[in-house]
């Protein structure tokens, strides 16, 4: 099946042509030569690895420890630190896939562009489709979980909440949400002004809110009692599995870096070695702080919880001061998801625009900031928009299956591009690929498995119509249709 992809392409019979089209693939030579150039100019290099690995922890570290992590705890008891643990190692597996590529395929496109290079015109077109529920449709779920750590921060400070009109969707008892729009063109407006620029706000948010959740450790585990991890597992394996499937969302984002790939310093080295990085530091505060919080404060009071690490606090120390503290830290770090992954959006439709999938206003490049101003303003207005009128639930769902089905790719892509070209520099290899590759393939399909019948709905929607955009935009616009590549890539 996959030596069929290997053979230089023979000019097709009239039947074959169209399938070939849809198989057509980017050389990496191609997507290499192309990187940084948009369609009115050049993105510029000026991420260090320091940098990249801080918009992967930017990207991660937010709702879910904040928000999530107390709707998994009265699933899974004091064994939720396991469940983590079991979403990290799903996210592992694919971490390895994500460092290999971009390590040898350094574009901003991330997967869409590893998928691109290895299975084809239509698949990663798919595959694009589901970064955009990744990145743009999370943008919006996090942006409501900002509104409401704003609500637990205003009433801790001044005593003022924003009133349910303006800060919940239509179905929950408002008109719109006003908070989660705000952060969303808040972090548009940083992102306007320059990649750079927008790096640096986001170092300074990360090390604010790893600076909170060590300061969050460090009160917890003054209140630790013993009594509290036992039973360790009162709901069983199959509510650690569950509460595991929850947790997959808070490692969602590891993968930012690689959407840096045109604007980092030195991409080869330094991409795969951010990814691994952030994911290690994310799971080890992920296990600290879910074994502080559940250490402190018994499970149970977990239940129905929004802002649940503000409420061990208050419960540890007795005073609401912590509590603020805590507010203002979990404010700071869902902003700058906002921002990191915002701007992931952003870069993975610059490279589709560039290839010719989607309009060109994309891949417009303002020759003062160096960035794409239209296509983040775009971006900003839709994720604003979406956040305001969609509940969070809804959208974090339809992030987690898109999520899963681009890792999903790129473990296959990982196992296609050894094949295809196995003479390519490789800074980073997958050990005992491709069984690992194999294993990461299989973690995504279970878990998407467990995810519900509506989310499956939403997704099949959403591909049918993106299918629809191909078929009538896409594939006749194509760079590759229109400017086929002369290079004799394998
Ligand atoms: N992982 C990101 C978060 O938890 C999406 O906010």
């Amino acid at each position: 099946m996959l030596d069929q992809n290997v053979a230089p392409p023979a000019p097709p019979s009239p039947s074959a042509r169209p399938m070939s089209r849809f198989m057509r693939r980017k050389p990496v030579e191609r997507l290499v030569a192309e990187t940084g150039q948009g369609s009115g100019g050049q993105l510029r290099r000026s991420l260090t690895m320091w940098q990249l690995t801080m918009i992967s922890i930017g990207a991660t570290l937010g709702t879910g420890i904040f928000v999530v992590l107390g709707e998994a705890v009265p699933k899974a008891g004091p064994a939720v630190t396991i469940a983590f643990v079991i979403a990290g190692l799903t996210a592992l597996f694919s971490a390895l896939s994500y460092a290999e590529l971009a390590g040898t395929i350094p574009a901003s496109g991330s997967s869409y562009s590893y998928s691109y290079a290895t299975l084809g015109e239509l698949v990663a077109w798919v595959c694009g489709l589901c970064l955009i529920l990744e990145y743009g449709v999370s943008v919006a779920a996090v942006a409501v979980g900002w509104g409401e750590y704003l609500n637990e921060l205003l009433d801790g400070t001044i005593g003022v909440t924003i009133p349910a009109a303006l800060s919940a969707p239509p179905g929950e008892g408002g008109l719109f949400n006003l908070p989660a729009m705000l952060v969303v063109v808040l972090a548009m407006g940083f992102l306007l002004g320059g990649a750079r620029e927008s790096a640096r706000v986001n170092t300074i948010m990360v090390v604010v809110k790893v600076g909170a959740l060590l300061l969050f450790c460090a009160v917890a585990f003054t209140g630790i009692r013993a009594g509290n991890y036992d039973p360790f597992m009162p709901l069983g394996m199959a509510g650690v599995s569950a509460a595991g499937a929850s947790l997959f969302f808070s490692y969602i984002g590891f993968d930012a870096a690689s959407t840096a790939g045109e604007e980092a310093k030195n991409p080869q080295r330094d991409l795969p070695r951010a990814i691994m990085l952030s994911l290690l530091i994310v799971t080890v505060l992920y296990v600290l702080v879910a074994a502080a919080a559940v250490g402190a404060t018994p499970w149970q009071h977990f239940e129905g919880s929004e802002a649940a690490l503000a409420g061990v606090m208050k419960d540890v120390t007795g005073h609401s001061f912590w509590a603020v503290i805590l507010a203002a830290g979990a404010v700071i770090a869902i902003a700058s998801v906002v921002l990191a992954v915002l701007y992931g959006q952003t870069r993975i439709l610059f490279a589709m625009s560039r290839d010719g999938l989607v309009p060109k206003v994309f891949s417009k490049v303002n020759p003062r900031t160096g960035t794409p101003r239209a296509n983040t303003v775009l971006v900003g207005a839709f994720c604003g928009v979406l956040a305001a009128a969609v509940p969070l639930g809804q959208l974090a769902d339809a992030t987690s299956i898109g999520t899963l089905f681009a890792f999903a790719l790129v473990n296959i892509a990982v196992i296609v591009l050894r094949r295809n070209r196995p003479e390519m520099p490789r800074t980073f290899r997958v050990p005992l690929s491709p069984v690992l590759p194999l294993i990461g393939l299989g973690l995504c399909v279970w878990m998407m498995t467990r995810l519900p019948m509506i989310t499956w709905m939403v997704f099949v929607g959403w591909m049918v119509a993106g299918l629809m955009f191909y078929f009538v935009y896409g594939q006749r616009r194509s760079r590759l249709a229109t400017e086929p590549t002369t290079t004799t890539e394998k």
